[in-house]
């Protein structure tokens, strides 16, 4: 069983699709640990109420730590706005994973979060959008894509109601790409990744 450590900035609802399929059996994993640089946010609330360690912290030092006292073997960003050093993702190269609202490398990288990204695909007038899944490394949004998804960006949409509908199928991605590397079904070549 995989040691999990999750890392939020606000609501949480992708760490709560976590919670929800780590409790129903369908990811063979624990969550340790989950780490917010933000004292308020609603994540931390959702872990507590699971009986999950929930950590303010905004000291990457000290966040580090956290994550290696638990014997991490996969960090998951689930709506983490802190950039990471790349002292924290050569310390856990290849087990930080992120989940993006967007279809990288569209509408991603720095600037592009929260309601920017969608703002960004209605304005550029794309027909689809979606979501993403990748490996995190040094720079914002650019490590080996895992999955991704989409879905139709609608001619009447505000950036409010792409967002709700991406949302829909981050929290499905992103518990399937958990599961598969809980159960070791993940393999990175290069820029390639290879789900089994
Ligand atoms: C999600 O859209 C995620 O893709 C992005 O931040 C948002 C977090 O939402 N990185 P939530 O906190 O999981 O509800």
């Amino acid at each position: 069983m995989k040691n999990i450590a999750v890392l939020v900035s606000g609501g949480g609802t992708n760490l709560q699709s976590i919670i929800d399929a780590v409790e129903s059996g369908y990811i063979d994993g624990k969550i340790n640990v989950v780490i917010s640089n933000r004292e308020d946010a609603y994540g931390l609330y959702r872990a507590k109420k699971h009986n999950i360690k929930a950590v303010f912290e905004n000291d990457e030092n000290k966040i580090i730590e956290e994550i290696k006292n638990h014997n991490t073997d996969l960090v998951i960003l689930a709506g983490f706005l802190k950039i990471l050093s790349s002292k924290f993702t050569r310390t856990f190269e290849n087990k930080i994973i992120n989940i993006h609202p967007s279809l990288i490398p569209a509408f991603c990288g720095k600037g592009y979060y929260g309601l920017k990204v969608h703002e960004g695909a209605i304005d550029y007038g794309v027909k689809v959008s979606g979501a993403t899944v990748h490996f995190v490394d040094e720079n914002a949004d650019t490590g080996p894509i895992i999955a991704q998804e989409t879905v139709p960006v609608l001619p009447t949409d505000t950036a409010e109601e792409l967002q709700k509908r991406v949302l829909v199928i981050e929290h499905k991605l992103l518990k399937e790409v958990v599961k598969k590397y809980c159960e070791d079904k993940i393999r990175v070549e290069k820029r390639r990744v290879f789900i089994d």
